[in-house]
């Protein structure tokens, strides 16, 4: 990123998305332009002002490919296709050319681990025979038991259920098995057949000579599988606990890195600026960090900040984990609190609007990148009373989560329903008319983009305010952290520096505790902003950080 301070100054260049702060867009809820209550391409482009007015340095748009949308687009039938439904590939690459004369850089989601049912592949291998090399891109196997009735192995679904289906041969007799981490719509393919990578190295350059800045790759832990599909050995509804936790045989295998490196290099052949973030789930920071070794790709979500309660220890040990593993390759860390996987940190963090603005500050405060999530600049909750025929994730069900009392872990439209931009009715200036394909509270007029826009208190504006303080000042980019020792209890406060950077360092202090709590900022120290409540400076010098709020002061 670039940071200029004052008009004397010296500019700090370096990588830009080592700092860089990527606002992900869910294509099909953030803007519409056609009335038909999904949000669409070109709606994203007439809203990229409100992005380049946010100050976020790039957009990451999840898939918008065509897809038969099992899972919200994360179902590819064509990686080179735009779905209908969001619009056409000029669209695609008239977005690109408009954010680019923004000033902002795209990132486009990458689905290498599984594609959709209709892929013109797996309805190929689906009438190719057993051993067959239609089939040798997936993996089909013969079922165990008799009559090959039970699945080829123990693996469960994601989303519930066992990650197998059995297909039906011509004859209508039940055939192979084939086998789907997610849904039984997202066929996982075989990333030991060459036509699968080289297939994946194409769409990579595919998507770079239509001017994308980089990929958000989806699963990127998954791609290869433990040789012989083994056992688990774990209770079905036990695996999805391990996720993160300790190895299986079909997540994080030593063998996907090759695949990064290869990819490395077709980034580089287009230049430093192209890059890839990983979505990769590993049992722990230092098995994440091996997805941004300096030979594969440039990020990886930091998925153990994101699970990290509001609690001033846990957060600290997080930080320093991150950093410490990050460093040891020599990658930025990189940090989010919400997504479309997740429910709200609004709501999640549990502490309410407050809460989350504080979050968000100490957030843009750590070092490295950080990632927003589209309607979080917005203060939006979770949408935690949509009734059940509206809801579209096919989670939902097949993972038993459904029904009283499961609160929203798990369910993933409540943070999925389309934005309010505008107006009183809605869909709040979604779209032309009421259409929205989840509905909208009626509430979320009072948080709509236009309702907030140049109201001082409002969440909008402390995005916009913090996101243009962190680009003027190097000291919030990549620079050191120093964690201020003796904050009172529940108090995390640290002092952010950068090398060669102009003006003093930066000190921010984020309560986590239940009270009111006396901070000993220094004298001088010049308050730049602060969030979910303001610290009072006492006459004694002492100065009272309420709690559920954080501030940055230049000291
Ligand atoms: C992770 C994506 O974020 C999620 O939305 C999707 O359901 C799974 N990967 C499967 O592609």
């Amino acid at each position: 990123m670039r940071h200029e301070q004052g008009s004397s100054s010296v500019t700090i260049e370096s990588p830009w998305w080592r700092d860089a702060v990527i606002y992900q867009v869910y294509p099909r809820s953030f803007a519409d332009s056609d009335g038909d209550g999904t949000g669409d391409l070109p709606g994203i482009r007439a809203r990229l002002p409100h992005l380049a007015e946010l100050g976020v340095d790039a957009v990451w748009l999840s898939p918008f490919y065509a897809s038969p949308q099992a899972d919200a687009g994360y179902d590819v039938a064509d990686y080179r296709a735009v779905d209908p439904v969001f619009g056409t590939l000029d669209d695609a690459a008239a977005l690109i050319g408009d954010a680019h004369e923004l000033g902002l850089r795209v990132i486009t989601d990458l689905v290498p681990n599984h594609c959709s049912d209709r892929h013109a592949w797996f309805l190929e291998a689906l009438e190719a025979e057993p051993g067959s090399a239609a089939r040798a891109r997936f993996h089909f196997r013969d079922g165990r038991g008799p009559g090959g009735d039970l699945p080829p192995n123990d693996w469960e679904s994601v989303f519930g259920g066992p990650a197998w289906t059995r297909t039906t041969g011509p004859d209508g007799r039940p055939g192979q098995w084939y086998l789907h981490l997610f849904a039984p719509e997202q066929p996982d393919f075989d990333w030991d057949c060459e036509d699968v990578r080289e297939e994946f190295r194409a769409v990579l350059r595919f998507w770079l000579d239509l001017g994308v800045d980089g990929f958000r790759v989806d699963v990127a832990h998954g791609l290869v599988k433990a040789p012989g599909l083994p056992d688990v050995g774990v209770a079905a509804r036990d695996q999805v606990k391990l996720l993160g936790v300790r190895p299986t045989p079909y997540f994080d295998q030593d063998g996907v890195h090759a695949v990064y490196r290869e990819w490395r290099k077709i980034l580089e052949e287009y230049g430093p600026d192209r890059i890839a973030v990983a979505e990769a789930w590993a049992p722990s920071q230092q098995r994440v960090a091996r997805y941004v070794r300096p030979d594969e790709l440039h990020q990886a979500f930091n998925f153990s900040y994101l699970t990290t309660p509001w609690d001033a220890d846990a957060l600290r040990a997080a930080v320093d984990d991150s950093l410490a593993a990050t460093g040891e390759v020599g990658a930025p860390a990189t940090w989010v609190l919400s997504n479309h996987d997740v429910v709200r940190h609004r709501t999640r963090l549990g502490g309410g609007l407050d809460r989350a603005r504080a979050a968000t500050l100490l957030m843009l405060a750590l070092p490295g990148s950080a990632y927003l999530y589209q309607g979080e600049e917005l203060g939006l909750p979770e949408v935690v009373d949509l009734p059940d025929g509206v809801r579209q994730d096919p989670a939902f069900g097949r993972s038993g989560s459904a029904g009283a009392g499961s609160g929203q872990e798990g369910l993933r439209d409540g943070c999925r329903v389309p934005l309010p931009w505008s107006g009183t009715t809605a869909s709040y200036g979604f779209g032309p008319g009421a259409a929205s394909w989840l509905p909208q509270p009626a509430e979320w007029a009072k948080l709509s983009v236009a309702a907030q826009d140049g109201d001082p208190g409002s969440t909008l504006e402390l995005y916009r305010a913090a996101l243009r303080l962190r680009r003027g000042l190097p000291q919030l980019g990549e620079g050191a952290l120093e964690w201020v020792d003796g904050a009172p209890e529940g108090v995390l406060m640290a002092r952010r520096t950068a090398a060669g950077a102009v003006g003093p360092a930066v000190l921010v202090a984020a309560n986590t505790g239940g009270a009111a709590a006396l901070l000993d900022v220094p004298d001088g120290a010049e308050l730049l902003l602060s969030g979910g409540g303001e610290p009072v400076r006492g006459s004694d010098g002492g100065t009272l950080l309420p709690a559920d709020c954080c501030a940055w002061w230049a000291v």
